[in-house]
C-alpha cells in the first residue's frame, strides 16, 4: 500500500493480527457482538492507524465507527482503513494537506458469479474485456471492485450519503497502474464534494490494492 499514496500520507500495514492490540474508549461497542476474528481485525487495523498517527505526531486516540461505518478520525486528521484475509492497513494524513483518503485491499481472485454485473456499467465491462485481452493474469473485475471501494471510502466522509456502484465510472490504466473515477452522486449528497477521483492500484502478494487521495483544491461538483 505504501507505494500507492503520495508524500504526506502515513501508511501502516500488518500481515496478521497483533495479539492483544488494545481498544480505546468508545470503540468496543461496534464489535461487542461480533465473532472473535472480526474483533481482532478491528483492533489490529486500529493499532495500525494509531501507529501511523504517531508518525504524524498525534497521540493515541479513539477511532470509533461513525455513520455508515465510516471511521471517526481525531480532529485535523483524514484517513482510511482496510482489511482482507491476512492483511490490514491504515493510512492517515493532516487534513490541511488532504481532504480525504480511501484505501481498499482484496484477495486477488475473481469476483463471485454475477458480481461484476452488480458493480459495473456496460462501458466498464467493455473496458475490462480489453484489459483481459491484454493481460489475463489479472482479475480485473476484483480490481475494479477494490478501486470503487477505495473511492467510496474517500468520498463518503465528504458526500455523506451512500454511493451505488454504478454512480462511479472507473477507468484503469494498465501501464501506469493508475485509475480515474468520475462520480454521479445522488442529489442528496452534500454540495461541496469532488466528483473526480484519481488513484493508484497494484496487484502483488496475492492481493489487489487501490488507494485514492483527495488533495485540498480537488474539483467540486459545482466546477467540474
Ligand atoms: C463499507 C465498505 C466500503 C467496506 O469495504 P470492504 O471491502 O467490505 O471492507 P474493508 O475491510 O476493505 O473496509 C472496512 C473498513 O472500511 C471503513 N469504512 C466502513 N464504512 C465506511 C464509510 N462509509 N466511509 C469510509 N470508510 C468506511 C472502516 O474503517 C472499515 O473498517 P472497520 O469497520 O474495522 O473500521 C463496503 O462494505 C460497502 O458497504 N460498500 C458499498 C458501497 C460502495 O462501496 N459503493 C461503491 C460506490 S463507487
Amino acid at each position: 500500500m505504501i507505494t500507492l499514496l503520495p508524500p504526506g500520507v502515513e501508511v501502516e500495514e500488518a500481515y496478521g493480527d497483533v495479539p492483544g492490540a488494545p481498544l480505546q474508549p468508545g470503540e468496543a461497542d461496534a464489535v461487542a457482538r461480533s465473532p472473535a476474528a472480526r474483533r481482532r481485525e478491528f483492533a489490529t487495523v486500529r493499532h495500525c492507524a494509531r501507529t501511523a498517527l504517531k508518525r504524524l505526531g498525534i497521540p493515541p486516540a479513539p477511532i470509533p465507527r461513525g455513520a455508515a461505518g465510516a471511521p471517526q478520525w481525531p480532529s485535523g486528521v483524514v484517513g482510511s482503513m482496510t482489511h482482507c484475509s491476512g492483511y490490514r492497513a491504515a493510512v492517515v494524513a493532516r487534513a490541511g494537506a488532504f481532504r480525504s483518503l480511501g484505501i481498499d485491499a482484496e484477495v486477488h481472485q475473481p469476483l463471485p458469479d454475477g458480481g461484476l454485473r452488480l458493480i459495473s456499467s456496460l462501458a466498464e465491462r467493455h473496458h475490462l474485456a480489453e484489459l483481459v485481452a491484454r493481460n489475463a493474469q489479472v482479475h480485473w473485475d476484483t480490481l475494479l471492485f477494490a478501486v470503487k471501494e477505495s473511492v467510496y471510502k474517500a468520498w463518503y466522509p465528504l458526500g455523506g450519503v451512500m454511493l451505488d456502484f454504478v454512480d462511479a465510472h472507473v477507468e484503469l490504466d494498465p501501464d501506469s497502474e493508475t485509475f480515474t473515477a468520475r462520480l454521479s452522486p445522488p442529489e442528496t449528497a452534500k454540495g461541496d464534494v469532488p466528483v473526480f477521483f484519481e488513484g493508484r492500484w497494484r496487484v502483488a502478494d496475492g492481493m489487489v490494492q487501490a488507494a485514492s487521495a483527495v488533495p485540498n483544491g480537488a474539483a467540486h461538483r459545482a466546477d467540474s
